[in-house]
């Protein structure tokens, strides 16, 4: 669905992409792994026509986006969903105001139609409505503001895909289990084509069908996990080290599903309501 062919990117004097290949599967979770401050959130912004790259090619579905207009990027946009890396949810707004922020504007159903939807998408990331609808996000906590940045992302007039930039970090293990969860859950019964960038390895190891590790702004690692956890390329062990614990844990899981979808009953898949 998105396709990246030698992508350079800088800011600057500074080269952030250098030369970046590779290709997003349709219905897959692809997971953008990499160090701080190595241009995994540029790429989510690349794709978004947030920034325009200095040479190379970006395909949407078969498109090139190099010659998009201002009419050709709305158009896009609206089939794209972003879950940004502080939640940017809007203060002086409620919950259900921030969820229904684009239908409330770029629809033609009434207040009473938005709700509804509101209130359907609240439920599919499991935060009781009539607890939460009215609140405002100061008076959430921070996995539940996590909750409200994928419902609003998800109530973006039916998206097809979704980026979720980081969105685990800062949640305690259970929470990132259940956000994890979540994200399967939406590709599961969506089909959405989901990216997810992190550098926490073992909540990637769980949700991602497919893994692109950028180091020094070049793809070092581009595979399934297996691929990954058996790769001896300096610049995937240098990142993998710190996780090693971790991983240690989780590599006889990613064995037995080779990268694959846990099965439907899978425990926590469907976790319950947040009351
Ligand atoms: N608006 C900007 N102006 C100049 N440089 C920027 C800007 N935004 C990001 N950068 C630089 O681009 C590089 C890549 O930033 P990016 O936010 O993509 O990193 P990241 O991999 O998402 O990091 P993190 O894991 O910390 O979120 C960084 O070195 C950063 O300093
Ligand atoms: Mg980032």
């Amino acid at each position: 669905m998105i396709r990246f062919r030698d992508v350079h990117f800088s800011q600057g004097t500074q080269k952030i992409l250098d030369g970046v290949t590779f290709d997003v599967a349709e219905g897959e979770v692809t997971v953008v792994l990499g160090p701080s401050g190595t241009g995994k959130s540029t790429l989510l912004w690349l794709i978004l026509g947030l920034w325009k790259p200095d040479s190379g090619v970006i395909e949407i579905d078969g498109q090139e986006t190099r010659g998009f207009g201002e009419r050709e990027w709305k158009r896009t946009r609206q089939r794209l969903s972003m879950v940004f890396q502080e939640n940017a949810l809007f203060d002086s707004l409620s919950v259900g105001e921030n969820i229904g922020y684009c239908l409330y504007r770029a629809s033609t159903l009434t207040p009473e139609e938005i709700e509804k939807q509101v209130r359907q998408t609240m439920q599919i990331v499991e935060l009781d409505p009539d607890r939460f609808i009215d609140r405002r996000p100061d008076e959430l906590s921070t996995g539940q503001k996590r909750r409200v940045a994928i419902a609003r992302a998800v109530a973006n007039c039916n998206p097809e895909a979704i980026f979720y930039d980081e969105p685990t970090t800062g949640l305690d293990p259970h929470t990132a289990r259940r956000i994890g969860d979540l994200i399967m859950k939406l590709r599961d019964m969506r089909g959405m084509t989901s990216i997810v960038v992190t550098h926490e390895i073992a909540d990637a190891l769980r949700v991602g069908n497919c893994f692109i590790l950028l180091d020094g702004g070049k793809i070092a690692y581009n595979g399934d996990a297996a691929g990954l956890l058996a790769c001896r390329d300096a610049p995937v062990r240098g990142f993998l080290e710190p996780f090693l614990r971790d991983i240690e844990e989780l590599a006889p899981r990613v064995e037995a599903i080779g990268g694959r979808r846990p099965p439907a009953e899978s425990p926590g898949v469907m976790a319950g309501t947040v009351r």
